[in-house]
């Protein structure tokens, strides 16, 4: 993390009262994987959709990529580890759309690719997996708050795992136990505790925040071996990206419903 993010960087005088138009959706890390696929489906549900990248090449392509597609889809510069480049993204979004309606935060590392035993976990790589996964869920959040509040109804949906469930982790013989990647599964049962913190704080804003478990996926991060393909794996994030207002926040899903803490 290059620097830290106050909790409201937008200064206050400038922000616009929501206008009318599609919904607004930053979705970090969107220029592959689940986080592409997110885009796609809610910019056919008729969202602008907000390409959070960090690498501009790969950004310009996944933007061609949901345009051509169809998608009102425009890239944002985002390095969710860089406080400088996380408030240049609110910034610009807020010249650009004047309010956010949706965050998803779905950037993240897994550094990890066999099991191992915590014992054996370096600190590198748990600090450096804490940069990604905790530190800029959290450093996002609260630099695009002040945009969300100016939503009528605004959603954020931050990826979480099955492997950061505590419950599934202390069942003794289940596949969550059986997969000990230290750093990963503490960094999403973090990612867990944040978001009950956001949504406690939020409700009474009208902001719903939920965890989303997309499980084992085929993407880069599971080496394209996850079983799952992107469509099924997003489906859960976009169904918590557009709650109507009866809907739960603090809450943890899987496609099939609730998953335990
Ligand atoms: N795939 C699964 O089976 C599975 C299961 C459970 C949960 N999840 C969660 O679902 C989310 C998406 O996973 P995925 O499988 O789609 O992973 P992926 O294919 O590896 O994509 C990860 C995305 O995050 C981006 N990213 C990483 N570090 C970033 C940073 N510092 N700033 C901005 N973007 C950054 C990557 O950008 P670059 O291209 O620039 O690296 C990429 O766009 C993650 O939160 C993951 O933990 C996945």
């Amino acid at each position: 993390m290059t620097g830290v993010v106050a909790p409201h960087t937008v200064d206050a005088e400038r922000l616009r009262p929501e206008r009318s138009g599609n919904p607004i959706a930053l979705i970090t890390g969107a220029n592959k994987g689940i986080g592409l696929e997110v885009a796609r489906q809610l910019g056919a549900l008729g969202h602008t959709v907000l390409v959070g990248a960090r690498d501009a090449a790969r950004r310009a392509r996944a933007v061609d990529q949901l345009r051509s597609g169809g998608a009102d889809a425009h890239g944002i510069a985002l390095d969710v580890t860089d406080g400088a480049s996380i408030a240049a993204a609110a910034e610009s979004i807020l010249a650009q759309f004047g309010r956010l309606d949706v965050l998803v935060n779905n950037a993240a590392i897994k550094l990890e690719f066999d099991p191992a035993p915590p014992s054996a976990a370096t600190m590198e790589v748990v600090r450096e997996t804490f940069e990604t996964n905790v530190f800029g869920v959290i450093a996002v959040t609260q630099a695009m708050l002040p945009l969300l509040r100016l939503s009528r109804a605004a959603r954020i949906v931050n990826l979480s795992s099955g492997l950061g469930s505590l419950t599934l982790s202390a069942f003794i013989g289940t596949k969550f136990q059986a997969k000990p990647m230290l750093s990963y599964n503490v960094s999403k049962t973090a990612v867990n505790s944040i978001t009950v913190q956001f949504a406690n704080e939020l409700r009474d804003a009208g902001i719903k925040v939920n965890a989303a478990d997309p499980g084992y996926t085929h993407t880069d991060m599971t080496l394209n071996q996850g079983g799952k393909p992107v469509a099924r794996g997003a489906a859960v994030v976009v169904r918590l990206a557009t709650l109507d207002a009866a809907g739960p926040s603090g809450a943890f899903f899987d496609e099939n419903g609730p998953m335990p803490w």
